[in-house]
């Protein structure tokens, strides 16, 4: 299944920034792409600025349905495994997987959209890194440019790569116009120390599938999701 699942340092990171860049920016390029996401949380309580709920933003810039790109949500915003809980249920591994090989089976290209970060449980005995590594996808890892990113960026990393997973690029957002001296040193060392390629994205004003497309000009997709 070609495709990469974007993950991050934390939740409220940019993963769904990053993740519906690519995929608007693989679609204008003519790629059949779909995006997944096995559980949003939260859907009660809007973004503060305006942002619509991960799926919604997700289908959008695939032209999926919000269903058919996250099969659950959850009302409070907390961990999958509490949502669950707190609902009475318990989430099913084996569906979500299903759920999402049959998206990607529907594309050419599948971008996944962790959620929070790469321990998060989705119950408690299987977490976001078990589904990204029987899912059998490359990481784009998306992290914050200002202090603590270096520390959390290289646990990242070290979580991903102890599990056997393939780290294609960090990607720093929202890049500062005029960056300090800590968060230009922030990319110049996570560039040195990471082992991988490490990218950025500006603060973009509005999030409409093309002004996302625009956004994703000069970053290698075909390399991230081969
Ligand atoms: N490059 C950017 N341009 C504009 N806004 C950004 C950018 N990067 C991050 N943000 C903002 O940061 C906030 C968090 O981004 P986003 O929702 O993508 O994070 P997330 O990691 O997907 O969060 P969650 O864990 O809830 O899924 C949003 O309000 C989003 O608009
Ligand atoms: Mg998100």
């Amino acid at each position: 299944m070609p495709g990469c699942f974007v993950t991050a340092t934390d939740t409220g990171v940019g993963k769904t920034v990053v993740a519906a860049t690519i995929a608007a920016g693989l679609r204008v390029q003519g790629v059949r792409v779909a995006a997944s996401k096995p559980v949003v949380t939260g859907i009660d309580e809007p973004d503060p600025g305006g942002m619509p709920a991960d799926h919604v933003l997700l289908a959008a810039c695939t032209g999926q349905a919000p269903e058919d790109v996250t099969p659950v949500t959850f009302r409070p915003a907390v961990s999958p495994h509490l949502a669950a809980d707190q609902a009475g249920t318990a989430l099913d591994p084996e569906a979500l997987l299903a759920h999402a090989r049959a998206v990607g089976a529907a594309a050419e290209v599948i971008v996944v959209e962790g959620v929070g970060g790469l321990l998060v449980p989705l119950t408690r005995t299987w977490s976001i890194r078990d589904h990204a590594v029987a899912l059998g996808l490359p990481l784009v890892v998306v992290a914050r440019p200002a202090l603590g990113t270096l520390n959390h960026t290289l646990l990242t990393l070290e979580a991903a790569r102890g599990a056997g997973l393939e780290v294609r690029a960090v990607v720093l957002t929202p890049w500062p116009a005029e960056p300090s001296a800590l968060e230009a040193d922030n990319l110049a060392t996570l560039r040195e120390l990471g082992g991988t390629p490490v990218w950025t994205l500006p603060r973009l004003p509005v999030l409409t599938p093309a002004a996302l497309a625009e956004a994703s000009e000069g970053w290698p997709l075909r390399d991230w999701t081969a």
